[in-house]
């Protein structure tokens, strides 16, 4: 397959990883990677150094596809640039959330929804990393059972912020370590995060939920085609730096119940990207024994000493051979309501929440000729 010419637009932790993705999952490219962003310098990219040059129109000449990960907004990139990008023929795959709700515009993940994607397509969008996450482990579910309502609360990281949250909560880490006061910028969290947890991600809108909440209604229900499918979420930061975790109640118009859950999470044909992390232990010694645990070593080694059962943390998608995958644990029956489950659902906000999935997406449309060559 002849390679195609791409474009990246920002350079924060999404970019980072949407060059890294482009490297690991070799898509073919014709030219190195034409990487923007709001002025020129050189950049760490996946530990290689990177010309990152000023965004402007010339840049977007003769590409195939740019991948968008600037901020959001007026002021940002896809609203500024995306345009440009078309009207100089390229596709644009989008990481922000401007364009995400305009009807004619898809708002794709792979693995659920990728026929929404023509030959007429130009504008993609890629969803909300805590909607991409839920409703990869979702989908297979829904179609064999039809979502009637879901309850969602999110446990998401200092990361999701962007680069800048990222290192505030490190900062504030540091402060705590050694015994200063802790310092903050309520313009990205509006509190100290180290060692706290706080219920309030973007704005506050006029229903009192915040627009963070919001954005997993709206986006679940388009990504379904479903408007009238129930959902109601909570969102909240919590001090962790990169991973999302989710605690997801579902009730199923159809018959479903814990035990066929699990069994179609785990069927890899069915559930592309979920990887079911659920059982017992087999340690009779458990919640005797006193280890101490190094996470660097492959996972569940240390975890018969620690765990009743396994599930998944968000440390775990940190490791390699999860970073792409969504990981779902404690699946379990609500002995409240009849054809109601709950689960735990982690993944990568910074990969399969943004990067990877807009990779994949731009995968897929090679692989179905939606993208020339
Ligand atoms: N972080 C997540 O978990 C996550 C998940 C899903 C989706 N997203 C979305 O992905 C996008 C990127 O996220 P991030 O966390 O990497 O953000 P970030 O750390 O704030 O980085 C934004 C990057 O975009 C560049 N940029 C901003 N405005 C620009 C403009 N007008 N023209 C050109 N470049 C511009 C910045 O350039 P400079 O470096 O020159 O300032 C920076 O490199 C956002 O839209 C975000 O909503 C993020």
């Amino acid at each position: 397959m002849a390679g195609i010419r791409a474009g990246l637009v920002g350079v924060g932790p999404v970019g980072d990883r949407i060059y890294c993705c482009l490297k690991e999952r070799e898509i073919p490219l014709a030219e190195p990677l034409r990487v923007m962003a709001t002025r020129e310098r050189r950049e760490i990219l996946a530990g290689e150094k990177v010309l990152v040059r000023e965004i402007s129109p010339e840049l977007f000449e003769d590409l195939d596809v740019v991948f968008f990960a600037g901020r959001e907004g007026a002021k940002g990139a896809s609203v500024q640039w995306g345009s440009t990008a078309i009207e100089a023929g390229a596709y644009v795959i989008d990481n922000g959330g401007d364009y995400r709700l305009e009807p004619d515009v898809p708002l794709v993940v792979p693995e659920v929804n990728m026929d929404t994607v023509t030959a007429d397509t130009r504008f993609i969008t890629s969803p909300n990393c805590s909607t991409t996450q839920m409703c990869v482990a979702l989908a297979p579910l829904h179609r064999t059972a039809r979502i009637k309502r879901i309850v969602v609360s999110t446990y998401q990281a200092a990361s999701g912020w962007g680069a800048a949250g990222q290192e505030q909560l490190q900062a504030q880490l540091g402060q705590l370590a050694q015994g200063q006061t802790v310092e903050f910028d309520p313009c990205i969290f509006c509190r100290p995060l180290a060692l706290d947890c706080i219920p309030h991600i973007d704005a506050f809108l006029d229903n009192l939920y915040t627009k963070e909440e919001m954005k997993m209604v709206y986006e679940t229900q388009k990504i379904f085609e479903a408007p009238d499918m129930g959902i109601t979420a909570t969102a909240v930061r919590v001090p962790v730096e990169i991973g999302h975790s989710e605690s997801i109640n579902v009730e199923f118009a159809d018959d479903m119940d814990a035990a066929t859950a699990t069994e179609i999470l785990q069927d890899c044909k069915q559930s592309p990207s979920v990887v079911v992390i659920d059982g017992p232990t087999s340690d009779p010694n458990y919640g005797t024994v006193r280890a101490k645990v190094d996470l660097n070593r492959e996972p569940w080694a240390d975890h018969r000493y620690i765990d009743e059962r396994a599930y998944p943390s968000q440390a775990d998608i940190l490791r390699e051979q999860y970073k792409d995958q969504v990981l779902v644990g404690r699946v379990r029956d609500d002995v409240t309501r009849p054809n109601t489950i709950n689960f735990w659902c982690v993944a990568d906000n910074l990969r399969k929440g943004a990067a990877t999935n807009v990779v994949q997406i731009a995968e897929e449309m090679l692989k179905r000729g939606l993208i020339p060559t």
